[in-house]
């Protein structure tokens, strides 16, 4: 999974953009701007609670086309007390990702005539600098932090396991005689069991017994860590937004080319890999790392923005806009809190159905010295 989103030659990721209706799949930022200036707000109020720091690390992960910090800069830029304190960094592996990310963000590198001391990059959306990395450990440590997530854990590669007369085995790609890519099962335990007595640790006998098979992701267990030990000694908080579940998951690793599912195995590489978060298991390994950040959520996306007021800022919109730019705002909010249940998107097969609302759920993990943040207390 890892190999074939983020291969440095062919990775899914690396070469192209993906998102809205002339890639593969639609996110919540693509659908409306209300999405990241609510995630604003919400990245204000915690700034706001932490003793509105005069500097701060504004780290996203995994931020696609760069619409999300983009519509959140753009919505802060009054606030200049919060503006002015932001750092922010972007951890991204994709090289043409990163493109687009400098171009949404209407960023403009300094000229810099001494060869010795560093370029910056700076956003005129808000006067913000703004730098890339690949990695969040290679993020500059010693700032109060507050890292976004969305749609970035979904994106991390995962283990299944299938229960079978000789014990719980681990799901194998294999190469048939045809040269075709096939699954097969390990015909003993792998090291990634290893992963899966850890997670099976955080279940109840009576959830695992239901199960024939379970999805581990030891890299989201990782990540919660490097996010709660940054959290723990620099302060701040970490919002994970994403499609998953509050437990075990069983099979939930897809592929979706062109806004359809497909095989998983069929040419790898051009389709979107993703599966569902176990929110379960990022609070559990977040307990587990430091005793210093309390765990909050999730809560539904729609419990999530209707608490931070998208509602009205939906309606303030809609008092200044056209008649055909109302019916794109109306439909960006359904679509957006609705529920997951609704009929399809505008009667289309897109395998994203209309509403997001329930689907995709909000976590928040904050150094305990702050307090609950909102909307969660
Ligand atoms: C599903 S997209 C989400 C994009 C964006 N957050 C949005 O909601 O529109 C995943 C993003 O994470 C990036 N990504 C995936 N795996 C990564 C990794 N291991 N390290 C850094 N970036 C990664 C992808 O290039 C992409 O920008």
């Amino acid at each position: 999974m890892s190999e074939v989103l983020t291969n440095p030659k062919a990775g899914y990721y690396i070469n192209r953009d993906v998102f809205g209706a002339e890639g593969d799949f639609i996110t919540s930022p693509e659908v409306s701007q209300m999405f990241g200036e609510m995630v604003g707000v919400w990245v204000m109020c915690l700034w706001e609670q932490m003793g509105q720091p005069e500097r701060v690390n504004l780290i996203e992960l995994g931020p696609g086309r760069g619409t999300l910090m983009a519509d959140l800069l753009r919505g802060a830029s009054k606030f200049k007390n919060f503006t002015k304190s932001l750092n922010v960094h972007l951890v991204e592996c994709s090289p043409a990702l990163q493109k687009l990310q400098h171009q949404k963000l209407k960023c403009v590198d300094e000229e810099n005539e001494a060869q010795d001391t560093v370029k910056r990059t700076i956003s005129s959306l808000a006067g913000t600098t703004v730098s890339w990395h690949t990695l969040l450990e290679q993020v500059p440590s010693g700032l109060p932090t507050i890292i976004i997530a969305h749609e970035f854990f979904d994106a991390l590669p995962i283990h299944q396991f299938q229960r079978a007369s000789r014990g719980w085995c681990e799901k194998m790609v294999d190469v048939a005689e045809d040269s075709s890519f096939r699954f097969v099962l390990s015909p003993q335990p792998t090291p990634a069991t290893l992963y899966l007595l850890k997670r099976c640790k955080w279940a109840t006998t009576e959830e695992i017994s239901k199960l024939n098979q379970i999805e581990v992701c030891p890299k989201a267990m990782e990540l919660t860590e490097t996010i709660v030990n940054r959290i723990s000694s620099d302060g701040g908080g970490a919002l994970i937004i994403d499609y998953g579940l509050d437990g075990v998951i069983s099979d939930s690793l897809q592929a979706i080319r062109k806004h359809q599912f497909v095989d998983i195995l069929d040419n790898p590489g051009s389709a979107d890999l993703s599966a569902y978060v176990d929110f379960a298991s990022i609070r559990h390994s977040a307990e587990e790392a430091s005793g210093e950040v309390s765990v909050h959520g999730p809560i539904t996306q729609s419990q999530f923005l209707g608490n931070l007021g998208i509602n009205f800022r939906v309606e303030a919109l809609l008092q200044n806009c056209t008649e055909e730019q109302a019916e794109s705002l109306r439909t960006g909010y359904w679509r957006l809190v609705g529920d997951g249940e609704a009929p399809f998107w505008e009667g289309s097969d897109d395998c994203i159905p209309i509403g997001m609302g329930t689907r995709y759920k909000a976590m928040a993990i904050v150094n305990k010295k702050q307090g609950a943040p909102v909307p969660f207390q």
